[in-house]
């Protein structure tokens, strides 16, 4: 059963991509009904999560902390949210926000490698979780947190939220499964989004001092910098991210898998790809197609990495 807490954790967490939440009778609150919240990794996604949550005080949700194992990136957020005359409690280890009882909810924005295990944390913890997506680093790590959400009655929401739709593409698929184009033979997904070289770094490289890399690598292993940029680009490498396809196209697989009815794995899947085009320090495809045998009709989807220029001029942008 919903109850008003479970609302405003559930439309909190799909608001960070969609603000749908409802000003209805369920923002009548007390006091002790304040969902205390907790935003952990903000560098680039993590960001929408603070002025996310920040945005929602008259549904009863208080940004409460933040945690970053990055002190430049929490000094910068500390200092605008002070502006804003919003006081939260700054932790650079995830574990000391987990053990603060006042919190109810995190937010999680790390880098991919981390989810699964922050996630399991926090259910343990008695907290309830949003976790960006990819929802771990490997399937079997994702089924760990179905399993803990399920001992510890919490929930989790992930971030692929082009399924919070109520609206336009909610009503496509529905036209699509009601049958007015025919039966479906075959659901295409694509991921066309240029992504430059990040370089080749000569040797390794050193991790910036405000950084604490060992809680950034966390679960990871604990390599050497060998690419010019720790944040971000690690999307772009095997140990701590998944490439395009589980990066901006896990959202476009997502639909597509959406239109076909589905909502589990594939029982086949096989895919080709390489990185190609450049030569720089990432390791994930750039280029790559998948193919999902599911039994209604298969999903193929593409990622296209490199510009449609002749020359390839702009591949460095
Ligand atoms: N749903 C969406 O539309 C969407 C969009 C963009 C990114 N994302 C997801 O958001 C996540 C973050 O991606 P990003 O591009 O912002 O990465 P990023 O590298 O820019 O930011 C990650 C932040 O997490 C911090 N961090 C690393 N380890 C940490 C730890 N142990 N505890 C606390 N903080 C830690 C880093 O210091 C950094 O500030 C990824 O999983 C990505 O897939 C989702």
């Amino acid at each position: 059963m919903t109850n008003r807490r479970r609302f405003l954790t559930q439309s909190v967490a799909a608001s960070t991509g969609v603000f749908y939440i409802a000003k209805t009778s369920w923002a009548q609150k007390s006091p002790g009904d304040t969902i205390n919240m907790a935003v952990i990794g903000f560098g680039g996604r993590g960001s929408s999560h603070i002025s996310g949550y920040k945005g929602l005080k008259d549904e009863g949700v208080r940004l409460a902390a933040l945690c970053d194992v990055d002190s430049n990136v929490m000094s910068k957020h500390v200092q605008a949210l002070d502006k804003d005359k919003i006081k939260v409690t700054p932790y650079t280890d995830m574990r000391r926000v987990f053990d603060d009882k006042s919190i109810d909810a995190v937010s999680i924005a790390t880098p991919n490698h981390w989810h699964a295990l922050a996630s399991i944390w926090a259910i343990q913890a008695g907290k309830d979780v949003y976790v960006e997506k990819p929802v771990s680093h490997c399937v079997w790590e994702g089924r760990q947190i179905v399993k803990a959400a399920r001992k510890h009655s919490k929930i989790v929401q992930t971030g692929t939220q082009a399924r919070s739709s109520r609206t336009g593409l909610a009503a496509a698929v529905k036209f699509v499964q009601d049958g007015n184009l025919g039966k479906i033979l075959l659901s295409r997904g694509l991921c066309y989004k240029k992504r430059g070289s990040i370089g080749k770094a000569e040797g390794e490289q050193k991790v910036p001092d405000s950084v604490e890399f060992d809680l950034w690598c966390g679960p990871g292993p604990k390599k050497p910098l060998s690419r010019k940029r720790l944040h971000y680009d690690w999307h772009w490498t095997w140990d701590y991210g998944n490439g395009d396809l589980g990066n901006q196209g896990i959202h476009q697989m997502d639909i597509a898998r959406w239109f076909l009815g589905e909502s589990e794995l594939s029982p086949v899947v096989w895919s080709v790809g390489g990185r190609l085009g450049y030569e720089d320090d990432g390791e994930t495809a750039n280029t790559q197609i998948i193919y999902h045998g599911y039994e209604k009709a298969p999903l193929i989807f593409e990622v296209r990495g490199l510009p449609s220029v002749k020359d390839g001029k702009d591949m460095d942008k």
